[in-house]
């Protein structure tokens, strides 16, 4: 009788394995262990049989009992989940897709490229420098004297001395980008150099360790202040599409003689006075000036052939006047919901 049992276990546990889905495992099941299955049956007919052998037969049989009954929920768990997998919720094709997220330029690159667009169509070329820079790039070659107080103007983040003969730093602006450019052409020349630079300062609304500037250079025969007034006031007035108007105010740079400080009419209140502006209409917005003969000299031209203009410009500046930014730490930030309305 033992043998028996066994045998019908076995069969039944095959016939479970072998099931395709929910419905035919049931149906095992039901045909062994329902209530006229066979297993059910034949343990019903126990009683019948003589005690001596009704106990080893009763044992075989709940002992199959339940090994069958694993093995069914078992199944039933395997098939329930790959008739989930196969995806049994019904699937519309013409459903629209998930949109994929899409990326875009930070604000600055905006106006970067932007300015890029506007100094091309009036004929300068885009340099680029790199951000290490060797101390005769950043300052001597600018004419920044190695005691002159000037040098203390650029707070600067100097690298580690290695092996090199020359002291390496973090560029604190554009400006060495005119050393390396003029070095290697000749005039006449019109580039800008937009580039990243930074200083050894604290940060505060107006002021990053990090910031983007974009250098100016135009030399030629004769060029004067007044080319300069006309090209940076035609770039402003289509960065802003407003019109502007650009006043110069003597200042001092070492590498630009005579030097100006550039103030264009405001472009948030059309220069009637506001709260950005300081209510007198105007904006300091850059340095620059007349390219200093030694500077030419540095690169080897000759100052009695050639005359020129430089200017630097924030382009965070540029950017927060643009968009109404008025903390230049949201551009590094890195909050998306700042990020997101540009
Ligand atoms: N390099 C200056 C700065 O970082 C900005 C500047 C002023 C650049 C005058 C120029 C210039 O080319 O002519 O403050």
């Amino acid at each position: 009788m033992a043998l028996n049992v066994k045998t019908l276990e076995n069969r039944a546990k095959k016939t479970l394995l072998e099931a395709q889905d929910l419905e035919q495992l049931e149906g095992v099941f039901k045909q062994y262990l329902g209530s006229k299955g066979e297993l059910t049956l034949f343990l019903r007919s126990l009683a019948k049989l003589p005690k001596a052998k009704r106990k080893s037969a009763g044992k075989a049989a709940n002992e199959a009992k339940a090994t069958l009954s694993i093995v069914f929920e078992e199944q039933k768990k395997k098939l329930q989940k790959g008739s989930a997998q196969k995806g049994q919720e019904p699937f519309d094709v013409t459903a629209p897709g998930t949109r994929i997220e899409r990326g875009h330029l930070h604000p600055i690159t905006l106006v970067q490229r932007r300015a890029e667009n506007i100094f091309r169509s009036m004929g300068f070329e885009i340099a680029q420098g790199p951000e290490i820079e060797t101390e005769w790039y950043n300052f001597d070659a600018l004419n920044i004297a190695k005691d002159h107080p000037a040098r203390d103007m650029w707070d600067t983040f100097w690298l580690k001395p290695q092996n090199q003969r020359e002291r390496l730093l973090l560029r604190t602006h554009t400006s060495p980008v005119q050393i390396r450019y003029m070095e290697s052409h000749e005039p006449p020349l019109r580039i800008i150099s937009p580039g990243r630079c930074f200083r050894y300062e604290a940060t505060d609304a107006s002021h990053e360790f990090n910031f983007y500037q974009l250098e100016g250079l135009m030399v030629g025969k004769d060029v004067t202040a007044s080319n300069f007034k006309a090209v940076i006031q035609e770039f402003l007035t289509r960065l802003f599409a407003k019109p502007v108007t650009v006043r110069l105010r003597p200042t001092y740079f070492p590498f630009t003689e005579p030097s100006f400080e550039v103030d264009a009419s405001c472009v948030i209140c059309q220069a009637k006075g506001c709260s950005v502006c300081g209510g007198d209409g105007w904006l300091e917005l850059m340095g620059a000036g007349m390219v200093h003969p030694n500077v030419l000299k540095a690169v080897g031209y000759n100052p009695k052939d050639w005359t020129g203009f430089a200017f630097g410009v924030g382009i965070e500046r540029l950017a927060m006047l643009k968009y109404r930014v008025n903390d230049i730490r949201l551009f590094f930030g890195g909050d998306l919901k700042f990020l997101q309305q540009f």
